[in-house]
C-alpha cells in the first residue's frame, strides 16, 4: 500500500467519522479510555490552563483534558476533518453538554496550526502523529504553540519489541480489526492502520525526532509496547 497524501488521509477520516467512537471502543476492548486518561495525566494539565488537543477527531481526549483544566481553563480541539469536528460538536450537545462551554472545535492542519506562538500550557494528541505526512514538521509546530515549560503527551500505536506480541498485534489488526471494520463498509480505512504503523518511528526514534524539534522527550511503551506515549517538554529557555 503506497503512502497516502494529506487529502487522502482527510478523506479516510471524513468517512470514518460517524462510526469512529463506537468502533474504537469495541476494537480496543474498552482499553482506549485508560490509555487516554494516562495520556492526559502525562500532559500535566492544571486548573485554569489553556490546553490543546491536536488531531482531536470526535473529541474524547479533548473532553478528558477539559475536565482537568477546569475550573477556569479552556481547551481547543483541532482537526482537519470537518466531519470529525461536526461529530465532536454533535456529541457535545447529546452527551457532554456540561463540558461543551469549555471546548472550542477549530478546523486546522496539524502541520500549520491556526494558533499563536507560545499560547498553550499543555497539549495532547491521540493517534494523530502516525497520520500526519511530516512528523518532524508536526513536532516543530507543537513546539511553536506551547509555552516554555509546557508538556505535550502524544499517544499512538507502537510496534512491540517482543516477536510474539508483534505477531499478536498483526493478527489482531488483520483478523479482528479489519473484518469488524468491513461490517461497517470501512475495510480500506482500517486496513491502513498496519502499513501506517510499519512506517511509524519507534519510541527511540520518536524521542530523537522530538529532541531535534527542540524538546526534552521520553517515550513510555504501554500495553506490552503495542501502544506508546511520547511525552515532550518545551524547555523554559526554548
Ligand atoms: C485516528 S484519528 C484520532 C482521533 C482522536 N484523537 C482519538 O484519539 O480518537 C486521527 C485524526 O487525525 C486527523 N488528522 C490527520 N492528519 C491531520 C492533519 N495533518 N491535521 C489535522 N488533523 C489531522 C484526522 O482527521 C483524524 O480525525
Amino acid at each position: 500500500m503506497s503512502t497516502p497524501d494529506s487529502s487522502e488521509i482527510q478523506g479516510i477520516f471524513d468517512r470514518i467519522a460517524p462510526f469512529y467512537d463506537d468502533l474504537n471502543f469495541w476494537l480496543s476492548l474498552g482499553q482506549q479510555r485508560i490509555w487516554k486518561l494516562m495520556t492526559v495525566k502525562w500532559a500535566d494539565p492544571q486548573p485554569g490552563d489553556r490546553g490543546l488537543d491536536i488531531c482531536c477527531g470526535s473529541g474524547d481526549l479533548a473532553r478528558l483534558l477539559a475536565k482537568q483544566t477546569m475550573p477556569g481553563g479552556e481547551v481547543i480541539g483541532t482537526d482537519f476533518s470537518a466531519n470529525m469536528l461536526a461529530m465532536a460538536a454533535r456529541l457535545d450537545l447529546s452527551r457532554h453538554s456540561n463540558l461543551s462551554s469549555g471546548i472550542d472545535w477549530v478546523e486546522g492542519d496539524a502541520l500549520a496550526m491556526p494558533f499563536a506562538n507560545a499560547s498553550f500550557d499543555c497539549a495532547t494528541m491521540g493517534y494523530g502523529l502516525r497520520n500526519v505526512t511530516n512528523i518532524p514538521g508536526c513536532l516543530r509546530e507543537i513546539h511553536r504553540v506551547l509555552k516554555p515549560g509546557a508538556k505535550a503527551a502524544i499517544l499512538d500505536f507502537h510496534r512491540p519489541s517482543q516477536p510474539w506480541l508483534q505477531t499478536f498485534q498483526q493478527w489482531y489488526l488483520e483478523s479482528v480489526v479489519v473484518p469488524v471494520a468491513k461490517r461497517y463498509g470501512l475495510t480500506e480505512e482500517y486496513a491502513y492502520i498496519m502499513p501506517s504503523l510499519e512506517r511509524f518511528p519507534t519510541g527511540t526514534q520518536q524521542v530523537r525526532l522530538a529532541t531535534d524539534a527542540g524538546f526534552t522527550a521520553v517515550h513510555y511503551p504501554i500495553s506490552g509496547g503495542m501502544m506508546g506515549v511520547l511525552v515532550v517538554t518545551k524547555p523554559e529557555d526554548g
